[in-house]
């Protein structure tokens, strides 16, 4: 029977946007589904991807921008099939978790699994966080917090319905023995095995509070809980399901992070057990991107799009850029300077270059004529004829470490190709040589297009749209074509244009105010353009969210009555910001339009009730403290011209040269926010009535409101 191969990866969630981190392990999947359409025929090669739509944080999403849920998961559905289209990746379908087709296999399969026995229905209470749509134990979280979103989870008590995957404790096990290359790299399944060995508790698979999602067939009140949803894209997407030929006689191959391989490698293949269907052959648990050196996030305004670095520099350098970056399975780390570095060393000054050298010479000199293909001299593996040299190379660098998914050295055996050839050249100063002897020059000819071809061949898995032009050039038997450039320059300072340089702030708080249980936390953060006008879906967010705020109970909140005491101990004529946008908001229903940078911050303050002091970096002169006064200190508050003098042991914040904020109450005039300003610092001021914590989410709130809304990114914490 003819091989068949179906891969497939994780279904994005439909309410982010597409990174680099997305974009790795879907370029990964379409990288080995072209090495086996290569191979096998493309008839017998399926590669699958998709949306998951299904979860509570879509309703929440689609509320967010003020839209209809059904026309936002169409808009966001069609935004990631896009970019994966405009990227180069080449999917033979799409799945939707919202689709009928999905529904009708999510029910089918419920039932099957509830007809065996293996869902029941019992009550749960546990802590579970919307961000990764789990549950955790209490030793799972750090500090209380989701160890992923860094928030607490909500205790959520309700009526479920469980599938005991206790039941395939044992039998997993034996999975696992009789199938050693069922979970790959090693390491991720010892993490597994170890989990399963620590021992398995049935899951909760329905919610009944979810509004949005697949209803039980069993009892409509309840929702398919969305992983066990999600997970059965896999069969959904196949006519037929499990009775189709993409499954039951294919290798079936998930690649997936290393964040969900216990999704995969517990519950599904536990799922499939109990549904009697046969199970996946295997799962290629992958490592995680960071940006700088920093997890990639929406708050931290360091998402890298994967469509930016296509647009600069193409989809080939997109693609081998990532996946040549560490080997598949580890982690890494992703620069912008980085990428570029290797756009010009690797591509434009390595494969390009030497197309590009070798073509016009033989144009030149030979007129266009291509001697016979040589093997290599200085190629000093098995000996053998040139052809016998290409195919060598061809298996040596594409099926050896495709086929054991070694992406990062099939990348890295192609640009040694490169050098090598690139030394060769070097080595026989073969422009200078044709001039001299045309008949040996020809010979090193014959060697060089005996790398260019089988560099050509590689790259129609690894750069398949360069791969083209190569051919291009290279021409027919005979006579080479034109000579192109494969890789253009690219300018660096475009790229570097949203990096405007910005001078950072040390951030210190005298211990002695900490003993008193002030707290800051402070964040740099770049806004692009500073606009008074507020946009639709910051308005319908802002609607949401002082729809949820109470504002009686917010004026009393405990953090304002310890501000507005220390106001009156210190003798200050103070009013808490967070008051002040309270009673406009009682007396108006609405907060003050100042411009779109202030408005974003100040909807956090309102919620959590915290002071923001928000400066213009570039007019900060040297570094920032919290600290007492000395009563010396130059101030001039916002809105007036004329200095005021503040008290002895007064507490402020402060830089090299002036007062920047009187207690948590009233900034300075100096470093106020103009709409020229480009660089913020803003941070949260805290009392003796909140934690860190709490500090930390109101200042993630105003900073996520900065980044969704003004555009705001290069977010850097500082204290
Ligand atoms: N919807 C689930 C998957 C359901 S599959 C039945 C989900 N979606 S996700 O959008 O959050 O993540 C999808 C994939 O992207 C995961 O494999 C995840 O590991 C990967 N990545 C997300 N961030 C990443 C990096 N920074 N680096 C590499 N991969 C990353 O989970």
């Amino acid at each position: 029977m003819i091989q068949k191969k179906y891969f497939t990866t994780p279904i994005y969630y439909v309410n982010d946007v597409p990174h680099i981190g997305h974009a790795y392990c879907t370029l990964a999947t379409d990288t080995l589904a072209r090495y086996w359409r290569n191979k096998i025929g493309p008839d017998n090669v399926k590669f699958l991807t998709g949306t998951d739509e299904n979860s509570q944080k879509t309703v929440d999403a689609a509320a967010k921008h003020g839209k209809e849920i059904y026309a936002y998961l169409d808009e966001m559905a069609e935004n990631w099939k896009t970019t994966w289209e405009q990227c180069g990746l080449q999917f033979d379908d799409f799945i939707r978790t919202t689709e009928g087709r999905h529904h009708d296999k999510v029910a089918e399969m419920f039932q099957r699994i509830y007809d065996k026995g293996d869902i029941y229905k019992g009550s749960y209470k546990g802590l579970y966080c919307t961000g990764c749509e789990t549950f955790y134990k209490e030793s799972e979280l750090v500090d209380g917090n989701c160890p992923d979103h860094k928030k607490p989870p909500m205790e959520l008590e309700e009526e479920n319905y469980f599938f005991r995957l206790s039941k395939y404790e044992k039998p997993l096990l034996e999975y696992y023995q009789k199938n050693p290359e069922f979970l790959v790299p090693e390491s991720r399944k010892n993490e597994i095995l170890s989990f399963i060995q620590s021992g398995l508790e049935d899951i909760s698979v329905s919610r009944e509070t979810a509004e949005f999602g697949i209803s039980l067939p069993m009892d409509e009140k309840h929702k398919v809980y969305v992983w066990f949803d999600a997970l059965i894209n896999y069969l959904s997407a196949l006519p037929d399901g499990e009775n189709n030929e993409f499954w039951k006689d294919a290798d079936v191959t998930h690649i997936v992070g290393k964040d969900i391989t216990r999704f995969h490698c517990v519950i599904w293949p536990a799922m499939l057990m109990s549904a009697g269907i046969k199970l996946p052959d295997q799962v290629f648990g992958h490592g995680y991107f960071t940006v700088d050196g920093t997890k990639m996030s929406k708050s931290l305004g360091n998402v890298v799009n994967p469509l930016d670095l296509s647009k600069k520099f193409g989809n080939d350098a997109l693609r081998s850029g990532l996946l040549s970056s560490f080997t598949f399975g580890s982690d890494g780390d992703f620069s912008v300077e980085r990428f570029h570095d290797f756009y010009d060393s690797r591509l434009a000054g390595g494969i390009g270059n030497l197309f590009n050298r070798v073509i016009v010479l033989i144009n030149k000199f030979l007129d266009g004529n291509k001697p016979e293909i040589q093997r290599p001299r200085n190629y000093t593996g098995r000996s053998g004829s040139a052809e016998e040299f290409v195919d060598f190379q061809l298996h040596e660098g594409l099926f050896v470490n495709l086929e054991s998914y070694q992406l990062y050295s099939a990348y890295n055996h192609l640009f040694e190709l490169v050098d090598k050839a690139n030394e060769l050249m070097n080595e026989t100063e073969v422009w200078k040589l044709v001039k001299e002897d045309e008949e040996k020059a020809k010979i090193v000819f014959g060697e060089l297009l005996a790398y260019l071809e089988v560099i050509m061949l590689i790259s129609c898995t690894l750069l398949p749209e360069t791969a083209g032009k190569m051919q291009q050039m290279l021409g027919d038997e005979k006579k080479a074509g034109k000579a192109q450039i494969l890789f253009p320059q690219v300018d660096r300072t475009v790229v570097e244009e949203k990096e405007t340089p910005r001078s950072t702030v040390k951030f210190t708080v005298n211990p002695k105010l900490i003993e008193q249980g002030y707290q800051v936390k402070a964040a740099l953060i770049t806004i692009p353009k500073i606009s008074k006008k507020q946009s639709k879906p910051f308005r319908a967010h802002a609607t949401e969210v002082l729809g949820n705020l109470d504002i009686d109970a917010a004026l009393n909140a405990e953090i304002i009555q310890v501000a507005n005491k220390s106001y009156a101990d210190a003798e200050v004529d103070g009013k808490h910001p967070a008051v002040h946008l309270l009673e406009i908001l009682k007396k108006s229903g609405k907060l003050p339009n100042i411009n779109n940078v202030v408005d974003a911050y100040n909807l956090a303050s309102v919620d959590y009730q915290i002071s923001f002091g928000v400066h213009d970096i570039e007019k900060i002169d040297g570094d920032v403290k919290l600290d007492f006064t000395t009563g010396s200190e130059d101030y001039t508050p916002l809105g007036s011209k004329e200095k005021v003098k503040v008290n002895k042991d007064e507490y402020a914040f402060m830089d090299g040269s002036q007062i920047l904020c009187r207690m948590d109450c009233k900034q300075c005039e100096k470093t106020k926010i103009t709409m020229q300003t480009k660089h913020i610092l803003i941070y949260a001021q805290g009392n003796s009535a909140v934690d860190a914590l709490y500090l930390e989410n109101g200042l993630d709130e105003a900073i996520e409101n900065l980044v969704e809304y003004c555009g705001g990114g290069h977010v850097e914490r500082v204290i």
